[in-house]
């Protein structure tokens, strides 16, 4: 029986990790964004990070596996996920490519539970997302039981969806203090140590429309990682911003998948940068995983000859 609860979209002060709708205004592209910030400076190493210094804002300690089991998606008469099958084990850096409508988003936003489920189960960790036991049965999940579930995921979107009628410091906290009951104070703290790490402390009081493309998705991703996520989603988060913002905001990411301990699940169309960031690479199209492997062997030596299409067809574009 498939899950009836429905989620919401927009994101308001009591569900502030919703989707919002898209705003981007890209103001003030110019100057700020053309000087990249180097986040190998501000982002210290995981082993001789100081006590409370800015990688101490990345979450570690275990983080959960994902696994999808037979896990079926439809709109309509449009049957997007097919008996989905595949892993992604605890800490693992794994991203997802395939043609466009495929159904890459719709995957991620499932772990977000901004679809609902038709079939299968979706496990995180030990536990299953959209279902809950019950006298010794598996029943679709309440409500409590997937608020509770999605606070262990995070994601950043194409579009940054950043709250436009906040600053970025309450981008930042309106998600802890309402979600997580973190104290004001902490929040505020928290936030400050994360802005500082994406190269924005300076932007703190700044609103939305003040901050270029690239500036946004970096308060984007600190506001993914200020809820404490142990499982980070990323869907094409460089690929609405202009070419010189790009390299920036993936060597950002970069840096926080190397020194976090969370797990990653990435759609990209940027092939140097899946490469670069993933433990392991799978190739999804018709509904199913039709490959997996290492990024060498995926980019290298496709075993599959769809890969091998796909692969072409986007270094042909
Ligand atoms: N809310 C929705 N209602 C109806 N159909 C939808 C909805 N969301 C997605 N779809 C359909 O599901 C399919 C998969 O969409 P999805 O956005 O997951 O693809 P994608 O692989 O992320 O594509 P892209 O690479 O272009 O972002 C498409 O056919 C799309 O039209
Ligand atoms: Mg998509």
């Amino acid at each position: 029986m498939p899950p009836t609860d429905s989620t919401p979209e927009a994101p308001t002060p009591k569900d502030p990790e919703g989707e919002p709708s898209p705003k981007r205004v890209a103001a003030d592209e110019s100057a700020s964004e053309k000087k990249d910030v180097s986040t190998e400076k501000n982002l210290s190493k995981k082993d001789d990070a100081p006590e409370g210094g800015p990688a101490a804002e990345l979450p570690h300690g275990s983080a959960p596996g994902i696994r999808f089991e037979k896990v079926v998606k439809r709109f309509g008469h449009n049957v997007v996920l097919r008996e989905l099958d595949f892993t992604v084990e605890p800490g693992e850096r794994v991203t997802l490519i395939g043609p466009s409508g495929s159904g890459k988003t719709t995957i991620l936003r499932l772990l977000m539970t901004l679809e609902t489920l038709n079939e299968g189960v979706i496990w995180i960790g030990d536990e299953t997302l959209w279902h809950m036991e019950r006298g010794g049965k598996r029943v679709p999940a309440n409500q409590k039981h997937l608020h509770e579930m999605r606070k262990q995921v995070g994601m950043v979107f194409q579009q940054f969806n950043l709250f436009p009628n906040m600053n970025v410091l309450r981008n930042l906290t309106e998600g802890p203090v309402r979600v997580l009951g973190v104290s004001k104070d902490e929040a505020v703290e928290r936030a400050k140590g994360l802005l500082e790490m994406v190269g924005l402390a300076d932007k703190i009081d700044a609103h939305p429309t003040q901050l270029s493309g690239g500036q946004q998705q970096r308060v984007a991703i600190a506001r993914a990682l200020a809820m404490q996520p142990r499982v980070l989603l990323l869907d094409e988060v460089t690929s609405a911003l202009d070419p010189e913002l790009v390299v920036g905001v993936q060597d950002l990411l970069r840096d926080i998948a190397r020194q976090s301990d969370l797990t990653l699940l990435c759609v990209t169309h940027e092939m140097a940068f899946a490469k670069d960031i993933s433990d392991r690479v799978l190739m999804f199209d018709q509904g199913q995983i039709v490959e997996a492997g290492h990024p060498d062997q995926i980019f290298g030596e496709p075993a599959e000859q769809r890969t091998r299409d796909f692969l072409q067809a986007v270094l042909a574009s």
